[in-house]
């Protein structure tokens, strides 16, 4: 992975950026000591290099159990509890679901649509199915909603003596509800630990089986990691550390105005890796009324949408583009006879250099436009270098937070709609809540 933030310090103030660049060291060190706010969720800090050849082993054995079992698998959870092994598995999948021999690896819990759910039981009639149920708490309403209804079908067509073995739950060590089920149902489980938040969990069980189940190798993705892991750390100096120059840079435009940032891929499989993104950064840094706006956009598709916003509406935006170097496939531009579309000049190139043109030609245009570049790039689509991608985040994300000055590790502001709409659900316990809500909408 290689980061360049050259075409974004023509943004700031000479000498701000080293301003910002001195924190980091300090920062980083927080992360490494502990003494910093929300130390007691620090377990993803040295997570990579804790993971042993046996327990990828024991995550392999379960998710070929599966694998082996069912011709569909469904993942059950939300936020931290889903969006790592998402984006992981969309990044690697085959784009229009012909992954071999691979079982289908489908998503539930991570809303409350009833035509969602209604599809996904109609989906799986008939058809044996595998549940992965994600959850710390395991009352999170959204996924216990999902995993009842998943759990009833699949009794129904199994048996529950069957589906007792299609059952794996990935939860607390033994606080939470879904422990508790997974306890008396006998349900193979693992466990997210204690210290590790959802949104720094894709390295725990929480992504590892459900990315094993997709087919992709869970061992090439901690490997990355674990590089990156040293290429962070706090005996790396600033001028070598992808991580400090990150976080040093995405601070000091926010300190100049720019207070959005846009994260930009050319790659459509990198979708769900963006929407990974901004729960990482949104729920870390936005607090306090602080924080940078994590924004994302899919290029270039949305050139055709938000391109005329980013390339002329308010200047308080900079982007962050993720680029691929190398496809894993190739497609030649066709000739054709006629030309009528006027792209002969294009024929027997790669489809992958005229993409690469309009990376480069966007990135002139927005950098002459006022919008600040910062430039990741990555030299192929693959486990490994998505394992390092996710660590240099993981890690920039912590340092940038403590250079923010919040907590990066808390996230009070979920609460506050549940609260809400426990109260209008009258959920038991929720009386006076109710009562207030009520007389609020009466106004
Ligand atoms: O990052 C977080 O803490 C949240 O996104 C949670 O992961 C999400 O709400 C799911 O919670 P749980 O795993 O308890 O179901």
């Amino acid at each position: 992975m290689k980061l360049s933030i050259v075409k974004a310090q023509g943004f700031v103030p000479a000498g701000s950026l080293a301003e910002v660049a001195a924190q980091t060291a300090p920062c980083n060190e927080l992360l490494e000591s502990g003494k910093g706010p929300g130390n007691d969720f620090l377990g993803w800090v040295h997570l990579p290099s804790s993971i042993t050849d046996e327990f990828i082993a024991e995550v392999q054995a379960t998710a070929d159990l599966l694998r082996s079992k069912a011709e569909i698998i469904v993942v059950a959870g939300i936020g931290g509890s889903y969006l790592g092994p998402r984006a992981v598995n969309e990044a690697l999948d085959h784009a229009f679901g012909l992954n071999g021999n691979n079982p289908r690896v489908v998503y539930a819990g991570n809303n409350i649509g009833e035509d969602y759910l209604a599809d996904l039981m109609e989906l799986l009639d008939g058809k044996t199915f595998a549940i992965i149920n994600i959850s710390k708490s395991g009352t999170t309403t959204e996924t216990a909603l999902a995993f009842r209804l998943l759990k009833t079908k699949l009794e129904a067509q199994v048996g529950k003596a069957a589906a007792k073995d299609l059952i794996v739950a990935v939860t607390d060590k033994e606080k939470g509800a879904a422990r508790k089920l997974a306890t008396k149902e006998g349900y193979k489980t693992f466990v997210i630990p204690d210290n590790v938040g959802g949104r720094f969990s894709v390295l725990t069980p929480v992504g590892l089986l459900a990315i094993a189940c997709a087919g992709h190798d869970i061992k090439a993705l901690v490997k990355g990691a674990q590089d990156m892991e040293k290429a962070t750390g706090v005996d790396v100096p600033y001028e070598q550390n992808p991580a400090m120059q990150y976080a040093a840079m995405r601070n000091c435009l926010y300190q100049y105005g720019k207070k959005t940032e846009i994260l930009v891929n050319y790659q459509p499989k990198l979708h769900y890796m963006m929407e990974w993104w901004k729960q990482l950064f949104g729920e870390s840094e936005g607090k306090d009324r602080k924080g940078i706006f994590p924004a994302s956009v899919d290029f270039t598709t949305d050139l055709h949408s938000m391109g005329q916003w980013i390339q002329e509406g308010e200047r308080t935006i900079f982007e962050t583009v993720i680029s691929v170097e190398k496809s894993n496939k190739t497609v030649l531009f066709p000739f054709d006879e006629e030309n009528l579309d006027g792209l002969n000049f294009l024929a027997g190139k790669r489809v992958d250099e005229v993409n690469k043109m309009a990376e480069l030609g966007t990135q002139i245009a927005h950098v002459d436009g006022g919008v600040p570049n910062i430039h990741i790039s990555i030299p192929v689509l693959d486990e490994y270098n998505l394992g390092q991608l996710i660590y240099f985040f993981e890690r920039a994300c912590g340092i940038s937070g403590y250079v923010l000055g919040v907590n990066p590790f808390n996230q009070p502001g979920v609460e506050a709609y549940k609260k809400n709409m426990f109260a209008l659900l009258e959920k038991p316990g929720y009386e006076e809540a109710t009562k207030a809500i009520k007389a609020r909408l009466a106004e």
